[in-house]
């Protein structure tokens, strides 16, 4: 019975030796197997007298039974190593740096727009939003502008593949003055309103993009005159530029929507450009045709209007000699304003 011992010894070994389930598995096949050294052993009984039999066999089954165990033990080791393995290979290190996403920033052009609304909101001017694809009435018809004259070349824009209710193309608004006439139509005087956001040419160099951003200012009332437009937009600039040192001049021009017209130049104080003069804004005081297509009487009601450079007004701020930076996402442009 030293035989049993021994066997139940050795199958201990070569479990403990096993060092992944295949191999254990084979291990179990030499002890416990159709042809295992316990297995033999179980066969032999048949060649014992009968009393000796019982015991002999109780012995083994007790073998068996140890043998059995150590492999339940072994394979339980196995499987939790494997376990511990896995869990090791897959661990986070949670004491690691965060990859973060970074800190967004403000885009200049935004941050402008932003400046902008909170001023002149400061001195009661409504807020206004509008359709980028305009039809030609509001873009240019009711704006003086009669189909075919030569002023609508000023402005050359995109098409798009859509009639509008006269049955011609809409197309991409050249400026935000569409929604001075949108609005007025909407409201009662006293119309005090600015309406930023993304206009449409057909332009492109250092100071001219063919996306960029307008802002339409429109105060129509009884008694609005050229002066106060004076007022109104020198006031914004010396608080848009948060100085009073600036140099800005009202040059006359032309607009088939106002009368008379004047262009706003400003002279950039810093940059490569420092000392150049930039325009920033059309401006006048709205065409008696214009307030008619309002829907009120030029008799009665008059005003100024103007229409800025969101781009031009933040080259100026920060002294930036080319406005397409705005547009190329380079961060390391970008990160500057954030
Ligand atoms: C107009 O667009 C008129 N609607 C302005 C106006 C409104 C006049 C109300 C009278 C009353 P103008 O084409 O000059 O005018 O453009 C106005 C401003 O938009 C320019 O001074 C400039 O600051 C800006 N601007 C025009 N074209 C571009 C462009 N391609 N890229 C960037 N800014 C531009
Ligand atoms: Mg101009």
């Amino acid at each position: 019975m030293e035989q049993l011992e021994r066997i139940v010894e050795r199958a201990h070994a070569a479990f403990q030796a096993a060092g992944d389930p295949a191999a254990l598995e084979n291990a179990k096949a030499r002890f416990l197997g159709k042809s295992g050294e316990l297995t033999a052993q179980l066969k032999s009984l048949g060649a014992l007298a009968p009393e000796e039999r019982r015991s002999a066999g109780a012995r083994i089954n007790a073998a068996k039974e140890q043998i059995e165990r150590a492999l339940d033990a072994r394979r339980a080791q196995l499987a939790d190593s494997r376990l511990q393995a896995r869990l090791a290979e897959e661990a986070i290190d949670v004491t690691l740096p965060a990859r973060g996403r970074g800190r967004g920033g403000v885009h200049p052009i935004t941050r402008t727009w932003q400046r902008v609304e909170a001023i002149f909101g400061s001195i009661g001017f409504d807020i206004a939003d509008g359709p980028e694809i305009e039809s030609d009435w509001y873009n240019f018809t009711a704006l003086n502008n009669p189909e075919n004259h030569p002023a609508r070349s000023m402005q050359d824009t995109f098409y798009v593949d859509l009639k509008d209710a006269q049955g011609l193309p809409a197309l991409l608004r050249t400026h935000t003055s569409p929604m001075q006439v949108r609005y007025a139509r909407m409201h009662r005087p006293p119309i005090k309103v600015i309406a930023p956001g993304r206009t449409y040419r057909v332009d492109s160099d250092a100071t001219h993009s063919p996306m960029f951003h307008q802002v339409e200012g429109l105060w129509i009332d009884e008694d609005v005159s050229f002066a106060d437009l004076k007022g109104v937009y020198t006031d914004f600039l010396h608080r848009f530029f948060e100085t009073d040192a600036l140099q800005v001049r009202f040059r006359p021009s032309y607009f088939p929507f106002t009368e008379p017209s004047a262009e706003i130049d400003m002279q950039f104080g810093s940059g490569p450009l420092r000392g150049r003069w930039l325009e920033i804004s059309g401006a006048g005081q709205v065409h008696p045709s214009v307030v008619r297509n309002f829907g009120l009487d030029p008799e009665r009601c008059i005003g100024f209007a103007f229409g800025s450079g969101l781009e031009r007004l933040t080259m100026l701020r920060y002294g930036i000699d080319d406005l397409r930076l705005f547009f190329d996402g380079d961060l390391r442009f970008l990160r500057q304003f954030a």
